[in-house]
């Protein structure tokens, strides 16, 4: 959750026995300081500093941030995983992928995807160590044509399966928010799940007050939020690839 997901929450989410993500885009000066403060928090908590990795994720948003910008943050903490989603095309996540592994060997690659046919591409092709099946009740960007885990997660599977990507653990994500949506997913086909709007409630999440309130008022999801272009059209040119739109909180600006 780039610009909600520093380090105080990311070390907090692994050190209550998750893995926590660091979001960014394309400050790489930010990303150090967020890392560091990760980096201390697990330190100070569990005095982990010969680890070969640092035990948060690091997310890329590789259509914005630049490769060589990116590459000696990841030499220099060495994350547990690499989490990249949304790039100009399915391709570039093999250049990333090998780029990362090259700098940091013991860093994982995760790619987060929203349709059958990007998953076989990107296993095909980035080789990832594990696949993120996005559907369509995710908060945040996502695809504008896309289905919930419950079909998607089990044809993904079955497809995977076929082909012989089976070694390539999914986690699905996407409207998950207590122990039920986890079962649910486990029964789908993945193996752990992936939260993001959940923890806009966090104690340690970096949000505006007023936002987290409108969040936590939220009631009824389907009826409050919404899937739109409108907050990437507002402002400037939209430079999310074509496929992407987002779910939001549907606020006035939607209605006018
Ligand atoms: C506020 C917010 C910001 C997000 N930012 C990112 C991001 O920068 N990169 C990314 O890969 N996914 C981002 N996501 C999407 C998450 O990766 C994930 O798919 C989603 O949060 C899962 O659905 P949920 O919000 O219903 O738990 C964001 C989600 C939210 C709610």
């Amino acid at each position: 959750m780039a610009g909600f997901a520093g380090g105080a929450l990311a070390s907090a989410v692994t050190l209550a026995g998750g893995l926590g993500l660091v979001g960014s885009a394309v400050d790489m000066n930010a990303l150090r300081k967020e890392l560091r403060i990760a980096s201390e928090a697990i330190e100070s908590k569990t005095g982990a500093s010969s680890m070969t990795t640092l035990a948060v994720g690091v997310g890329f948003l590789p259509f914005i941030a630049e490769l060589e910008e990116a590459l000696p943050v990841v030499a220099e903490f060495k994350p547990v995983v690499v989490w990249l989603f949304a790039t100009k095309e399915l391709d570039h996540y093999a250049e990333w992928a090998t780029a990362m592994r090259k700098v940091s060997p013991d860093t994982k690659i995760w790619v987060q995807v929203g349709s059958v046919a990007a998953a076989r591409h990107v296993a095909r092709t980035a080789k990832p160590d594990v696949l993120c099946i996005q559907g369509a009740n995710a908060g945040g960007h996502g695809f504008e044509r896309g289905t919930g885990i419950i079909s998607l997660v089990p044809e993904v599977f079955d497809t995977l399966a076929r082909e012989g990507f089976s070694h390539i653990p999914l986690v699905a994500s996407g409207g998950i928010s207590d122990g039920r949506g986890v079962a649910a997913a486990l029964a789908l086909g993945a193996q752990r799940v992936v939260i993001g709007t959940r923890f806009l409630a966090a104690d340690k999440v970096i949000v505006h007050t007023k936002y987290q309130a409108a969040v936590l008022e939220a009631q009824d999801g389907g009826q409050m939020t919404t899937r739109s272009k409108l907050f990437d059209h507002l402002g400037s040119p939209n430079i999310w690839p074509e496929v992407y739109d987002g779910r939001s909180l549907a606020v006035q600006s939607h209605k006018v």
